[in-house]
């Protein structure tokens, strides 16, 4: 099982046992984000995560195990788990995608519990940045999402202008029946634009599951995974014999290619293939991927970084 960031091994210890003993990638997946979608101290995804513009939470996120069988919410408002209800998407209509507050209003005739989205920390962040633009108690002053291992943060810096394009967890397991899974889920960039959806819920954007070939999800600054369908451009160069650590460095090459890049901006990727093969790719310094294994779990920095010195 992988996951971005280093705070996806909370999730990972959640699910960990039943997949180790034989349970099914899918449910792992959904377990282990619906464990960090609780979690207040994720300032990113879920509970924790920062609201938009007029203080809103949205909550976005999907799963997939085949072209055939995905599934996707974006813009939930009133619903905690984006990714078991995208699981409901996916096993009980013949669609994709659900929308808003149509999205929400079927989650609860599925019997999915409504709740409050805006943790208190989360609301007080909003109100201090709504009077002068400053998120209260960050840690550092770094441009980029970093991760700061072992306290479920990535937002470091004060600056207004360095919050606009971050983002999300993604979580691949493979299980021991071979079956690949993903599932991706985010509360998106921090106040952002209302009614704006990134990579996360975005089949072949923040994710894409191939079972014959791999699974590859992203985290980082969507519009830019956005604009070369990141996770399916992975997985498609490794149909084509492309290692995984290559397919996403070609994913991070076409990126930095198409695109103006800010201080800000990351992007980062993770592989795990059908032979059960790992990788993670980051665009700058600062990421870290969640491995849990028979022999352990570890959070561990990604096989290559294409602008290191950034
Ligand atoms: N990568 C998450 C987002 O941009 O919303």
């Amino acid at each position: 099982m992988v996951s971005t960031w280093s705070f996806g091994l909370r999730g990972h210890a959640v699910a960990w046992p039943g997949l180790a003993a034989g349970g099914s990638s899918l449910d792992a997946i959904v377990e282990s984000c619906c464990a960090i979608e609780l979690d207040e101290e994720i300032d990113s995804v879920g509970y924790g995560g920062l609201p938009d513009a007029d203080g809103h939470m949205t909550l976005d996120g999907c799963v997939m195990t085949s072209p055939s069988s995905c599934g996707s919410v974006c813009c939930l408002r009133r619903h905690l788990h984006p990714v078991r209800i995208a699981r409901m998407v996916m096993e009980r209509t013949e669609h994709v995608m659900l929308a808003g507050e149509a999205a929400d209003d079927y989650a609860t005739r599925q019997g999915e519990p409504e709740a409050e989205l805006l943790a208190p920390a989360a609301r007080a962040a909003w109100e201090q940045w709504k009077i002068d633009g400053t998120i209260p108690d960050q840690i550092g002053d770094d441009p980029r999402p970093v991760d700061q291992e072992g306290s479920g943060r990535l937002f470091s810096s004060a600056r207004e202008s360095d919050w606009k394009h971050h983002d999300t967890i993604g979580t691949l397991a493979l299980d021991a029946s071979g079956r690949l899974a993903g599932g991706c889920t985010t509360s998106g960039a921090p106040f952002k634009l209302p009614g704006r959806i990134g990579d996360s819920p975005i089949i072949g954007h923040g994710l894409y599951v191939d079972p014959s070939v791999a699974a590859v999800t992203a985290t980082g600054s969507g519009e830019l995974v956005m604009g070369c369908c990141g996770a399916f451009l992975a997985v498609e160069a490794m149909r084509r014999g492309a290692k995984p650590v290559e397919a996403m460095l070609e994913v991070l090459a076409r990126i930095e290619a198409d695109h103006t890049l800010a201080p800000s901006h990351q992007v980062c990727l993770v592989a795990l293939t059908a032979s059960g093969q790992y990788a993670s790719v980051a665009l700058r310094p600062g990421f870290r991927t969640s491995v849990s294994r028979a022999g352990g779990h570890e959070a561990i920095d990604p096989d290559a970084i294409l602008l290191p010195g950034s």
